[in-house]
């Protein structure tokens, strides 16, 4: 008989488990402690608008249905929204599903892929599952992306260039015009993968999103959004990617399952986008608290990166993994980094006022 090892593709071997972080109920068994402050996965605590879960209540009636695999309706309220062309849109299983979809349909053994580093790891894994070979583009010394390193890469043919802007989890974007730089040096034949997953936060500083700037000139690109984040739908799962073309949106549905967006996201999608307000008043408590959260840290003494997304990074000095495990008693999650390099680094999200005390009040302590 043979053993697993031996019937997986060899790719599969060398692929770690996802960091996907602890649940509250994970502490709840291992600490006995009160208040649970969750902040390692960058979700929203404020959650969708009461009119998203009104909604969703209703749609329950039609769960024996199948899903429309289409997303007709979110298709055409999201082109209005975002005034596009509706054909451009292809949905996912939160846009992690679209990074997958997007590495298998494009990356063949041996495909160069630049990137940046420290990365978000499934911009890497999935290219490395099918094959690809990951050029990272590390930050700079002050955290911020290093856009002359990053020119020099995107000039040399590459399958793709794929990076999040903001970045994950550093935090650090390319403003109007590094973006328009960096657009204008990636070689031709490149499909550009721009992960906007923390757009909305990002909306209020000094960034433009791809859609701003990317036209038929740029060749294949692909916008990724997500309803995780800002929009504060993180176990509903869904996700977007706007494509350059038809040709391109239509090879990407042929590679996602029919049905990957299920119903109860399709409708809590078109709700919170009808609700958009609630989602921006909540953005700029959190863009407001980051700030109060940045000027600790620096009071502190940590070194920690300018962030356009809903958390920050900092560098502890110590073992990230030792002092996560210290917040964590004390009923905090945080995300401690691991890749190498960075592995002294911790993510925070922001969240509501109380979180955000309760993990100053640990780190004070801890530090
Ligand atoms: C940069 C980036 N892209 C994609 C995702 C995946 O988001 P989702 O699959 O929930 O849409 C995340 C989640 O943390 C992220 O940080």
């Amino acid at each position: 008989m043979q053993t697993v090892e031996k019937i997986l593709r060899p790719a599969l071997n060398d692929l770690s488990p996802y960091n996907a972080g602890l649940s509250i109920s994970d502490i709840r068994k291992m600490y006995d402690v009160e208040r649970i402050a969750k902040l390692g996965s960058n979700e929203n605590p404020f959650g969708p608008a009461p009119e998203v879960l009104a909604q969703l209540a209703s749609g329950m009636n039609e769960l024996y249905l199948y899903p429309e695999s289409n997303a007709g309706k979110l298709r055409s309220v999201l082109a209005e929204y975002l005034d596009l062309d509706e054909n451009s849109l292809v949905f996912g299983n939160g846009s992690e599903e679209l990074l997958s979809i997007i590495s298998r349909s494009v990356v063949e053994p041996g495909d160069r892929v630049v990137t940046l580093y420290p990365s978000f790891p499934l911009h890497e894994d999935y290219v490395r599952l099918m094959g690809g070979i990951i050029e990272p583009v590390t930050v700079t010394n002050e955290l911020a992306i290093d856009i002359d390193k990053l020119v020099d890469a995107v000039k040399q043919p590459a399958k793709m260039l794929i990076f999040a802007n903001p970045m994950n989890p550093v935090g650090a974007w390319l403003s109007p015009t590094e973006l328009k730089a960096i657009l204008a040096a990636t070689h031709p034949d490149t499909l550009i993968v721009l992960d906007e997953a923390y757009h909305e936060y990002a909306s209020e500083g000094d960034y433009a999103s791809g859609l701003e700037y990317l036209t038929p000139e740029n060749g294949n690109w692909i916008v990724l959004r997500t309803f995780s984040k800002a929009w504060g739908l993180a176990g509903m799962r869904i996700g977007f990617g706007v494509c350059s073309s038809l040709a391109l949106r239509s090879a990407l549905d042929l590679t996602r399952t029919p049905f990957n967006i299920n119903s109860l996201a399709q409708t809590a999608a078109i709700s919170a986008i009808e609700q958009h307000t609630y989602m921006k008043h909540h953005v700029a408590l959190t863009n407001a608290a980051k700030q109060k959260v940045e000027l600790e840290l620096a009071a502190i003494g940590l070194k920690h990166a300018k962030s356009l997304g809903n958390f920050l990074f900092f560098d502890t000095g110590r073992s990230s993994v030792e002092v996560a495990g210290q917040f964590l008693k004390m009923g905090t999650i945080v995300k401690p980094w691991k890749q190498r390099g960075f592995d002294t680094f911790i993510r925070v999200s922001i969240g509501k006022d109380e979180e955000n005390e309760q993990f100053l009040q640990n780190l004070r302590m801890i530090m």
